[in-house]
């Protein structure tokens, strides 16, 4: 996806901030990066209005929601800045509103609408959505722009090369191919077809930065997770020349989009616009909201990676700003082991999903499944199903299990222990494995979720559950046979497994979770990470209701 193969000698000047550039200064000095205090920001990748929602969008969604979510209940008193929306310009949505007839802002209004229900759907808490239509986006890029030319970082030359629509994205002679069945060239990488541009534009002296991207990713272990993607972005860094990159499109040929300040026959490339949307997102360029930058995680797919991860922190360093903590890079789902297309009729439909097993069905397969980035999954209603049923199962059918009649009755009738009677007699057997387990349940999940393991903390808790449900079948507390101090025993243990894996699933499956602390009397107070630490908080009156939406908990076990 290099653009031009000519490696410019000219260096870029950088200016002093102080002399230069007042206001932008003023921004910077509230942009303070790595304070623990710093608010949390996080972003999704912004989204393409050219077709509706699917499942891929879900799953980036939903990624950045998990962190969300798990830093909220990590640090209560940490404000989280969560931003998504919509990636409106560019000859990708021009075409799709040509194609139908219609004004792209026609177009862009209806299907930016379909991605915020989409958020709203699945339980999604950004707190910005943003267009990059709007007013304040416009300034922003402005801006940036603006910044650039200032330091002889932009200048008007040629280019002769390859343009995907599809993927808005220019290619090299040997980053495509020809298929053997048709004259058509595509792109190795993507496969999307490409067509020859010979045109004047802008370009950004990118090459220029190669050394101190170089350093960045060989110095920040965590700039880019997984890390295999690292390895090849410092692979390619060190192995090919690092072209300039063209930011501009004549206005003939790209109406739809913002016009190059002070040249309105240019309008700028659409990745040029759509990355400047995070700093748009924490009120760019205006210095107030200065200390929000830089974000903690950014989210995107494996085919964007190369776009965050060069051409951006490229203009951030250009700009004196810090660079985002890490990006977060997860990869495709496929169905049938395709990628999902249109064309193929393979595309999973994420409202529908949500409609037949529920949101937090999906919710929990995608983390389960997808919780691990590395390699691409395919998703499969079968797969869907036996996960949401695994969930309903071990929580949703334990929780009815632990709180049936019988059992409260039998639980009743001997005096109650106290906590440190109830690890005393825990000890042995399976009620000793579930309490060893869930004593260290919290410092694991934390840890994983450190890591960026979202998949790992999930098996963590998932663990504990299969234990307490062994566990529970094992010493049947509802039957004559046991003693009632022994089934209080585990009933208090399986509260206690309740109270700990509900605090520790909100970020994964936030209504069930809530369903559940709910029914257990949890405090508000008490369902952050610190009370997820054994027997650091309460349970109260106990009532037995129905935690997942959509099928019903299915009875299996013991009762
Ligand atoms: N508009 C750009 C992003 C600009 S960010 C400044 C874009 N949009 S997109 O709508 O095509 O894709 C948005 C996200 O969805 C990307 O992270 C992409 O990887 C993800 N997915 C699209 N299809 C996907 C799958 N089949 N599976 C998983 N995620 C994929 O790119």
């Amino acid at each position: 996806m290099l653009f031009c193969r000519k490696i410019p000698t000219r260096t870029p000047i950088y200016i002093s901030c102080r002399s230069r550039l007042p206001a932008l200064c003023r921004f910077l000095s509230t942009a303070t990066d790595t304070s623990a205090s710093k608010p949390f920001y996080i972003t999704t990748p912004i989204f393409y209005p050219n077709a509706v929602p699917h499942i891929g969008h879900l799953y980036s969604l939903v990624t950045a929601d998990i962190f969300a979510r798990f830093t909220r209940i990590s640090e209560p008193d940490r404000l989280v800045h969560f931003l998504t929306g919509t990636d409106e310009h560019g000859l990708k949505i021009q075409k799709a509103a040509k194609d139908r007839g219609i004004e792209p802002s026609v177009l862009c209004d209806a299907l930016s609408e379909q991605f915020r229900r989409l958020g709203n759907r699945a339980n999604i808490s950004s707190t910005v959505f943003l267009r990059t239509t709007e007013a304040r986006h416009r300034e922003a890029v402005e801006h940036v722009w603006r910044t650039l030319t200032a330091q002889d970082l932009i200048y008007k030359g040629t280019y002769s090369g390859w343009y995907s629509i599809s993927d808005e994205c220019f290619y090299t002679d040997s980053q495509i191919t020809y298929l053997p069945s048709s004259l058509t060239p595509v792109s190795i990488e993507t496969g999307s077809a490409v067509e020859w541009s010979s045109e004047s534009n802008y370009k950004f002296r990118l090459s220029g930065f190669r050394e101190r991207l170089l350093d960045y990713y060989t110095t920040n272990p965590k700039s880019l997770h997984p890390s295999a993607h690292r390895e090849r972005l410092i692979q390619t860094l060190k192995d090919e020349p690092l072209d300039d990159l063209s930011i501009s499109r004549p206005r003939e040929r790209l109406s739809w989009g913002i016009p190059v300040p002070g040249d309105m026959s240019h309008t700028m490339y659409v990745w040029f616009d759509a990355l400047t949307v995070y700093l748009t997102g924490v009120g760019f360029p205006a210095e107030q909201q200065g200390s929000l930058w830089p974000p903690n995680i950014q989210v995107i797919g494996k085919d964007i990676v190369r776009f965050h991860a060069l051409y951006l922190p490229a203009m951030l360093l250009a700009m004196g700003m810090p660079l985002s903590h890490t990006l977060l890079a997860h990869a495709h789902w496929t169905a049938q082991q395709r990628k999902m297309s249109k064309s193929i009729g393979n595309v999973a439909d994420p409202f529908d999903a949500m409609d037949t097993w529920g949101v937090d069905a999906v919710r929990f397969y995608m983390a389960r499944v997808g919780g691990r980035f590395r390699d691409d999954v395919d998703w499969s209603p079968e797969q869907l199903e036996k996960h949401a049923d695994e969930i309903r199962s071990l929580l949703g059918n334990f929780f009815l299990r632990i709180t049936s009649r019988t059992i409260q009755k039998r639980v009743a009738s001997v005096p109650q222990l106290t906590f440190i009677q109830l690890l005393d007699q825990s000890l042995d057997g399976p009620n000793g494995d579930v309490l060893s387990s869930l004593r260290n349940l919290k410092g694991r999940v934390e840890q994983c979720m450190e890591k960026f393991e979202v998949g790992d903390a999930l098996d963590a808790i998932i663990l504990v559950l299969r234990e307490a449900n062994g566990a529970l079948t094992h010493t049947a507390p509802w039957s004559t046979q046991s003693p009632p101090e022994a089934a209080q025993v585990t009933y208090l243990l399986s509260l206690e497994v309740l109270r700990v894996t509900g605090i520790c699933l909100q970020p994964f499956i936030p209504e069930a979770a809530r369903n559940l602390l709910d029914a257990l009397g949890v405090p508000k107070a008490e369902r952050n990470m610190d009370a997820a630490a054994l027997g650091k908080g309460r349970v109260g009156e106990v009532k037995g209701v129905k935690l997942f939406e959509g099928k019903r908990e299915i009875a299996s076990g013991g009762q």
